[in-house]
Order: C-alpha cells, then sequence, then structure tokens
C-alpha cells in the first residue's frame, strides 16, 4: 500500500517549514505502513509528555461524523480522552462533521436531529461549553472556503492514494440493489444502481480529507487526537500546511498554518454485541443514551461461544473477550482478572456483569444527559455559541491565508 508522501518519517526539521524548500518535491517516503505506525506511536508518546509539561501550548481539534448515537466504543475510544485533554488544561475545538456526512449518502436525511444529539453526547461526558468549542463545519464559512486554496496544494493521485479514503470506497455499496442497513432499511448511502463502485465515488469521497485538513487548520489546531484510520488525514493536513507555508510565506514570513501532530489513542477493541465492528448503523452497538434496560437487552442477546469457562482471550475468542473487556474498563479493571472471576459462570454470569457494569458506568452521564435534553433549546444554544466562536477563529484565519496569497482587497 503506498504511504502518503510528507509521512512522519519525513518530518520536517523546523516546525512549519518544508524539509527541502519550496522548489523541491515532496519526498516521497518508502516506509512501510507499519513503520510509519511505529513512528506515529513514537512521535505521539512524545507529544503526550508535552501535553503533561505544557498543556495550554495545544489546541485540540477532534471531531465525529453526525451519522447516529455515539457509543460505549466512542466513550472509550476517544470521548473520555477529550475530556481529559480539555481538563488538563489544553484548549478543546470539538467538530461535528455534518458535511463529511455526504461524502457516502445521497441524502442529508436525520443529520440535523443527529447533530444535537451529539451536542448532548459531548455535554454529557463531560465538554465543558465554558471552556471548549463545539461547532459544525457547515456554519462556518470561513473555514468551507479556505477548502479552495486547499484543494491545489494536493494532486489527483494524492487523493486517490489516501490509504482510508480507498478503504472507504471498497465499502461502497456497489450497484444493482439500493443500499439496505442490516434491518433491512434503505440507509441513504449514495450508490448508483447498475454503475460500477468506482462510476458512484462522489467528489466530495475523494477530497474530504483536504476539508478535514481545513477544519484543523482554519481553527490552527496542533493536536489531533485519532485512531489508526485517521492517521492519513492528519498527513494530509501536515502536507497542506506545509505547503502553503512553502508557497505564501505569511507577515515577516512567519508560516500561517501550525503542522498539527496526531495524539494515536489506544482505542481498545470493543466488538459490537453481534461480533462484528461496534458501529452506529449496524445496530448492535450500545449508545450512551441507550436505557439500563435497553443495555440489558443488547447485552443478553450478545453473541458469545460454546465453551463455558470464561477467559480474556482476544485473538482466541473475540466475541467473549470483548464482553469481558467492556466490563473491565466500565469498572476501571483488568480484562484477565474480571475473566478469572467469572470464570465457571459462564456466559450468564458474564452477561450479568457487563450489563451492571455499564449501567453504572453510564448512570452519571445518562442522567447529566437527560437532565441536559430536559431544556429543549440548551443544545442548540450550546452549538449556535460554538459555531460563533469557531467563525471567528476561522475568519481571522482566513485573513490571514488571505494576506499570504496577496488577495487583500
Ligand atoms: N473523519 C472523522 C471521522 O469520521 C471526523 C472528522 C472530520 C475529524 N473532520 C475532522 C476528526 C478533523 C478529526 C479532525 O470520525
Amino acid at each position: 500500500m503506498n504511504s502518503i508522501p510528507g509521512g512522519p518519517l519525513t518530518r520536517s526539521a523546523a516546525p512549519g517549514r518544508g524539509v527541502a524548500g519550496p522548489a523541491a518535491p515532496e519526498p516521497e517516503t518508502s516506509a512501510t505502513v507499519s513503520g510509519s505506525l511505529a513512528a506515529a506511536l513514537r512521535r505521539s508518546a512524545q507529544v503526550e509528555r508535552q501535553v503533561g509539561e505544557e498543556p495550554r501550548r495545544f489546541r485540540v481539534l477532534t471531531g465525529d461524523r453526525p451519522t447516529g448515537d455515539l457509543h460505549l466504543g466512542h466513550y472509550f475510544g476517544t470521548l473520555r480522552n477529550r475530556v481529559r485533554l480539555q481538563d488538563a488544561g489544553a484548549e478543546l475545538f470539538v467538530l461535528i462533521a455534518d458535511y463529511q456526512v455526504l461524502t457516502d449518502r445521497d441524502a442529508a436525511g436525520a443529520i440535523g436531529g443527529h447533530v444535537l444529539s451529539l451536542v448532548l453526547d459531548y455535554l454529557a461526558t463531560g465538554v465543558d461549553p465554558a471552556r471548549s468549542v463545539i461547532f459544525a463545519h457547515s456554519a462556518v464559512p470561513e473555514l468551507n472556503q479556505l477548502l479552495l486554496p486547499f484543494l491545489s496544494l494536493v494532486t489527483e493521485g494524492e487523493l486517490r492514494r489516501n490509504p482510508t479514503v480507498k478503504d472507504e470506497i471498497a465499502r461502497l455499496p456497489s450497484g444493482g440493489a439500493p443500499p439496505r442497513t442490516p434491518r433491512g432499511m434503505p440507509d441513504g448511502r449514495a450508490g448508483v444502481p447498475g454503475m460500477p463502485r468506482q462510476a458512484s465515488v462522489n467528489g466530495l469521497m475523494l477530497t474530504y480529507p483536504v476539508h478535514q485538513a481545513a477544519d484543523i487548520l482554519a481553527c490552527k489546531g496542533n493536536l489531533v487526537p485519532v485512531g489508526q484510520d485517521q492517521l492519513p488525514h492528519v498527513e494530509v493536513t501536515r502536507l497542506v500546511a506545509r505547503r502553503f507555508n512553502d508557497r505564501y510565506p505569511g507577515a515577516g514570513g512567519a508560516p500561517v498554518f501550525p503542522e498539527p501532530d496526531a495524539l494515536l489513542s489506544e482505542a481498545p477493541l470493543l466488538l459490537g454485541t453481534d461480533g462484528g465492528k461496534m458501529s452506529k448503523s449496524r445496530g448492535n452497538a450500545i449508545a450512551l443514551r441507550a436505557t439500563a434496560d435497553e443495555t440489558a437487552r443488547l447485552v443478553r442477546g450478545a453473541k458469545t461461544d460454546a465453551l463455558r469457562h470464561i477467559s480474556y482471550d482476544p485473538a482466541g475468542r473475540p466475541e467473549v473477550s470483548s464482553l469481558v473487556l467492556l466490563a473491565a474498563l466500565c469498572l476501571d479493571r483488568d480484562p484477565a482478572a474480571v475473566a478469572a472471576e467469572i470464570g465457571g459462570g459462564g456466559a450468564a454470569l458474564l452477561k450479568r456483569t457487563v450489563t451492571e457494569a455499564v449501567n453504572e458506568r453510564l448512570a452519571p452521564v445518562r442522567a447529566r444527559r437527560a437532565e441536559l435534553a430536559a431544556d429543549p433549546g440548551y443544545a442548540m444554544r450550546v452549538l449556535r455559541d460554538g459555531c460563533a466562536r469557531a467563525r471567528s477563529a476561522a475568519a481571522a484565519t482566513l485573513e490571514e491565508a488571505r494576506d499570504a496569497m496577496g488577495m487583500r482587497y
């Protein structure tokens, strides 16, 4: 698989400046994906130490597509990490990537409702709207305008080589029957019946990583907590920042954009209740907002295996181990110890343990969420205030960028 030029191994020596000067071609890294992953992990550990020492130097930009309710995978994978960074003193911008939903859907459908639901999930899990900014990128025209010069900084070949985009294209519904969710409902994802898969890839699908660079750079985010699948997009962001800075030096030659670092969070591998990838759209995820009873029902129906004795063996017994891990995460305990304690109690005791642990862990989150949702205008007010704050940051950045490009009228 090709890796993106300018990957972690070709990190520039001085922040914000290209390695070889404006005229030189971007170096193609020959590193393998695992090699660049190892480098990203090392870099991430280094950044984590810097955050510990000087949290205020960091502006964190992270976000989600509003495609459904956030679930336990999000909670343990990213949500609590964001709140940790906020509480450590970093500035936190949380983006709701509504335009990005249109990469693989041909209808906006319930996006608006999902957006407000996400706002409630963020607030309930500890994002503090007094300190942090929650915004939707469609509401920030200045951010979207940055996409235009940014698109000129990447080649079509680079866009097509992005491994995450390639993967998403491969998973697009192919021609023929309209796409359906696992429950048989039309899922709204784009796909042109009778057309070969590649023919139905829309322009946003190929270019959204550059839009994502605009999300990050409009706010001058310098720290992007991500899972492994998002690393290529952070690389695109670094590339765009580097090329812009090389091509259009800012006032006094200072770079306009930071080259943000990825903070690789070690997301625990939680499977959905059907043993597949936990996903908002598959109906196999325990949503943060689910009731205690819904949680119990979902866990009761979860897939296990035929062995009575419970053990923690993620490779050999993925479904059982994922349940053990979920209980352990909720209880802040070691999964092997949790499994040993359940032992001969079998799947029934395992499921009871999981249900109780999840419901206990989420009880304060759910109570807070219900309290906030009781005021129907509150989430919208928080969002509008966040959009206004993101907009003023993006407007200032766009001014600087236009100045650097000599487009000042
Ligand atoms: N691509 C991210 C996802 O699917 C969402 C996202 C959009 C994002 N823009 C971003 C994440 C900028 C981090 C930074 O989850």
